[in-house]
């Protein structure tokens, strides 16, 4: 694992040095009302109906953190990356949400619990996702969920998780598995995609 001054994961990318243009992307920024339409519904049918604690492990620059806010929920936000804090401090200012530097395999959120933990495209960059899984079921109050979005990216060089390897992962712990693919709803792209995205929700026993 990386030191934690180094914003560089096994992914290989700098996030720092991405942090300015991500929201670039529709489906990072949400710019398009389509898009963030798109990604508010998705998420609202994700999360629970009351209102409660979402935990949003690898939070960039907070797009779905600030949906997850505008739906009456509290937020914390967790990056390795000082420049991805700093802009979902900004997206979400005024809002019931704060955001912390530290290791999504590892939240600095001390003993605290949360409803929801939230993660979009980024337990395929951590290393020993087994681990890390065990370690994010260990942070929801009874009858929480985990909520992961991820997806395997590209065709020529795959990088990702495919969804039979994550449901493995989760198969442990129990209790209720819902997967949603998400690859042929273009609005949460802002493009067709080709490749296999797609939503695991987990609400362990
Ligand atoms: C592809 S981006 C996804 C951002 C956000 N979840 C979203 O969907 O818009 C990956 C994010 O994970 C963060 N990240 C990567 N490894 C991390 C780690 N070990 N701990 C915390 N954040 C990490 C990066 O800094 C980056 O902001």
């Amino acid at each position: 694992m990386t030191d934690e001054s180094d914003v560089t994961g096994t992914a290989g990318v700098d996030w720092d040095l991405a942090a300015a243009a991500f929201d670039e992307e529709p489906d990072h920024g949400l710019r398009d009302p389509r898009v963030r339409e798109a990604w508010a519904g998705r998420l609202r049918s994700w999360l629970p109906a009351r209102a409660g604690d979402v935990l949003d492990l690898g939070c960039g620059t907070g797009s779905l953190s600030l949906l997850a806010a505008a739906q009456g929920h509290r937020v914390t936000g967790v990056d390795r990356s000082p420049a991805m804090v700093a802009l979902a401090r900004e997206k979400l200012a005024g809002r019931d949400a704060v955001f912390l530097v530290g290791d999504a395999a590892a939240p600095p959120t001390r003993e605290r619990r949360h409803d929801v933990v939230l993660v979009r495209h980024v337990l395929w960059t951590l290393p020993d996702p087994a681990r890390v899984l065990r370690h994010w079921r260990g942070l929801l109050r009874p009858g929480g969920r985990l909520v992961l979005v991820e997806g395997v990216w590209g065709t020529v060089s795959p990088v990702g998780i495919p969804v039979d390897r994550l449901t493995s992962l989760l198969a442990p712990f129990a209790g209720h598995l819902r997967v949603e693919r998400l690859s042929d709803e273009t609005a949460l792209w802002g493009r067709e995609v080709g490749d296999e995205r797609y939503v695991v929700v987990a609400t362990p026993e």
